[in-house]
């Protein structure tokens, strides 16, 4: 665990999407495609994982509680977002997920998907999906993404090689 953090869902934190992605330029460092996150962030619901306040010194006014909405969270105190895009009823896509990177490891990236993952069966999806970078162009950075999909059981379906650019885009899905 990685401190303590609550999850958050709201919508148009493209600010924390923007920071956190600046410190992930392995992943994330083809300024179109950052680009292109950042507006999602601004339109898709937005998953967020917002680090506890720090306990307050004996006799100080207690921290206020973190709003519902999340739109008045620091930046700063956002350690983690996860962007869902729902185009079905019954299916929904992980648009972007990406944690700071102090904080890999530290099971905020599975708690946000856990998360997420109760909030749209509960409204009746039954797939989630993902595209990431495929195994055939080799990458250590994204064999470690793709160890964490799998881990959150997810499943290789196929590698697309023409779907990006100059990237292979592997297709992983999940039944919830
Ligand atoms: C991928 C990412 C979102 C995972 O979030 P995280 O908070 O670091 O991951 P968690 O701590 O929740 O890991 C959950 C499990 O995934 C697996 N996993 C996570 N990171 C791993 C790594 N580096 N190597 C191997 N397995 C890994 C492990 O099984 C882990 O469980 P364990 O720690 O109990 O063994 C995060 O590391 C990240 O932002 N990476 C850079 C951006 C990125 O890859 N985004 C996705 C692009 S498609």
């Amino acid at each position: 665990m990685s401190g303590t953090f609550t999850v958050v869902r709201t919508l148009g934190r493209s600010d924390a999407a923007h920071d956190i992605l600046g410190e992930l330029p392995e992943w994330f460092g083809i300024d179109r495609f950052t680009h292109e996150y950042v507006e999602a962030a601004a339109k898709f619901p937005n998953y967020v994982a917002v680090a506890a306040p720090e306990a307050a010194p004996p006799g100080s006014a207690p921290a206020p509680a973190i709003e519902a909405d999340g739109g008045k969270i620091p930046s700063e105190d956002v350690l983690g977002v996860l962007l869902v895009d729902q185009r079905y009823p019954t299916s929904a896509e992980v648009h972007l997920l990406a944690v700071r990177r102090k904080h890999h490891r530290g099971g905020i990236g599975r708690t946000l998907m856990r998360r997420v993952e109760d909030d749209l069966r509960a409204q009746g999806v039954r797939l989630l999906s993902v595209k990431t970078f495929g195994p055939s162009a080799s990458d250590p950075d994204f064999d470690r993404t793709r160890a964490f999909y799998t881990a959150c059981g997810f499943h290789p379906v196929e590698e697309f090689p023409d779907l990006w650019a100059d990237n292979p885009c592997m297709l992983m899905v999940k039944a919830l």
